[in-house]
Formats: C-alpha cells, sequence, structure tokens
C-alpha cells in the first residue's frame, strides 16, 4: 500500500461501519492527503482527518432516494477530479468490495488511464453483528459464515442467490440490505430445511446512538423486524443467539 497518495490518482477507501474510531489507519492517512472525498451516506465522517481546504462531495447512494447520484455520475467525477491532477479519495462505507460498487469504480478509472489504489475496510457483515455480541463464528458451532445481499427476494427474476442451498449450507448466513424482503427470505430458507428454530438477529444502525439489536427464533423473524430501518445486518445461526458483550 502506498503511502503517498499520488496527485491524478483515484483511491478507494472503505470506511468501515459509520464509527470513525473503525477507520484503518492506512485510511485515515489518505483522507489526510485527499484533495477531494466523495463520500456516501454510511461513510464515517472523514471531518477532522481532512487538511484544510479539502473538498468533500456527497454521493448519496441512499437506497430509492432522489438524491442519489447515479453509479455512472459517480464514475464520470471520480475520473474529472483525477484528471484535474487531484488526490481524489473515494470513501465508503465498510469495505469497498463488499457489496460497495469498487470493482465498478475500479474498472472506471482503470480503463480510464487513472492510477487507482483499494485501502480495504471494516466491513458491516462482521462489524455490525461484532457490536451486539454476535461473533460470526464460534468453535462448536459453526465452522464458516456466507455473506450475502437480501436485496433482492428469493423467486424474483433478478436473484442469483440458491435460498434452499443456504438452507442447509451449515453455515451463519449474514444478510446484508434484506430486512425489506425477510418474509420471502425467511419462508424460502424454513421451505429448504432450515429449522424454524434456529436463532436469528437483526442489528440495525451499528456503531451509531440508533442502535437495535432484535433477536429472535427464525419464524418470528420477519414479524420482530417489522419496524426496523435500514442499515441493518440480519444473522441467522446458532451465534445469534450469543451476547459477548460485557463480562
Ligand atoms: C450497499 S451495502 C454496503 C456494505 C459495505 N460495503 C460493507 O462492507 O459493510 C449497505 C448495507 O450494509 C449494511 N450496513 C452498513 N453499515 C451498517 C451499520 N452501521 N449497521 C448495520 N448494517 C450496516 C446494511 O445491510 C446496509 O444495507
Amino acid at each position: 500500500m502506498r503511502s503517498e497518495l499520488a496527485p491524478g490518482s483515484v483511491t478507494l477507501v472503505g470506511g468501515g461501519p459509520g464509527d470513525p474510531d473503525l477507520l484503518t489507519v492506512a485510511a485515515a492517512r489518505a483522507l489526510g492527503q485527499a484533495d477531494v472525498v466523495l463520500i456516501d451516506h454510511l461513510a464515517p465522517d472523514p471531518t477532522t482527518f481532512l487538511r484544510p481546504g479539502a473538498e468533500v462531495i456527497e454521493v448519496g447512494k441512499r437506497p430509492r432516494s432522489a438524491d442519489a447520484t447515479s453509479q455512472d455520475a459517480i464514475n464520470a467525477l471520480l475520473i474529472e477530479h483525477a484528471r484535474a491532477g487531484r488526490r481524489v479519495v473515494r470513501l465508503k462505507g465498510g469495505d469497498s468490495f463488499v457489496f460497495g460498487r469498487g470493482g465498478e469504480e475500479w474498472l472506471a478509472c482503470a480503463e480510464a488511464g487513472i492510477a487507482v489504489e483499494v485501502i480495504p475496510g471494516v466491513t458491516s457483515a462482521v462489524a455490525a453483528p461484532a457490536s451486539a455480541g454476535i461473533p460470526v463464528t464460534h468453535r462448536t458451532l459453526t465452522q464458516g459464515f456466507t455473506v450475502v445481499s437480501g436485496h433482492v427476494a428469493p423467486g424474483d427474476v433478478r436473484s442469483t442467490l440458491d435460498w434452499r442451498a443456504l438452507a442447509v449450507a451449515g453455515t451463519t448466513l449474514v444478510i446484508l440490505m434484506g430486512v425489506k424482503n425477510l418474509p420471502e427470505i425467511v419462508a424460502e430458507l424454513i421451505v429448504g430445511g432450515l429449522d424454524a428454530a434456529t436463532p436469528a438477529a437483526v442489528v440495525s444502525h451499528a456503531f451509531s446512538a440508533e442502535l437495535t439489536v432484535v433477536r429472535t427464533p427464525l419464524r418470528q423473524l420477519p414479524e420482530a423486524a417489522a419496524g426496523i430501518s435500514p442499515p441493518s445486518v440480519v444473522v441467522v445461526g446458532d451465534v445469534a443467539a450469543l451476547e459477548f458483550t460485557h463480562s
């Protein structure tokens, strides 16, 4: 990882799940060198890390909101600022390569001849459960975890996930962007053979004052999560019953 951002380059920075304390050292250093930062709404506030005069551009991407900047427009902004010789940081929530469209941005910049670097971030897929005391693996309970997007409901023609296979995979299931489709997802998992009594949890607004945690058996998950707003991570598996917070 380069310690100095080059003029005319783009650095894709994973900002972690929202708390600036969970930015990596490399992320903080990159922010401190940036001339311009393009920021998503789930990314941490970078203000304290920026040098005077650095420009911050909010590019939204709030799901289904009118203020979201299209991906093409974001790619164009990254290229435009880099071509102007600026040190560009693209700051995202979590990790840029976990449902963060970092790959698309990397390709767009590389195809435009712009030097691109990636600084990985702490993904909410692991950190949000941890904030509720849920380890995504735990010896004797599960030997792995599977991270999926619940953005597209099972049965939707755009879905590429085999939810019934996930039901019998034997790993913890971590679902991002899945609250809206929980009734369909839970139904499919149970039809696929997952015990309806399997522990489940929803962790919402992790690392903020609005943190909400709901724990319930899988069969009751859709009702229990009905009032929960995004961003939320859903955990299904025996580890969801654990609560390693304070000793
Ligand atoms: C577009 S995805 C981006 C994921 C991100 N790149 C990552 O690695 O965490 C957005 C989803 O991440 C999850 N998420 C992000 N931040 C969260 C937080 N602070 N608390 C709970 N879930 C969060 C939610 O499932 C949300 O809908």
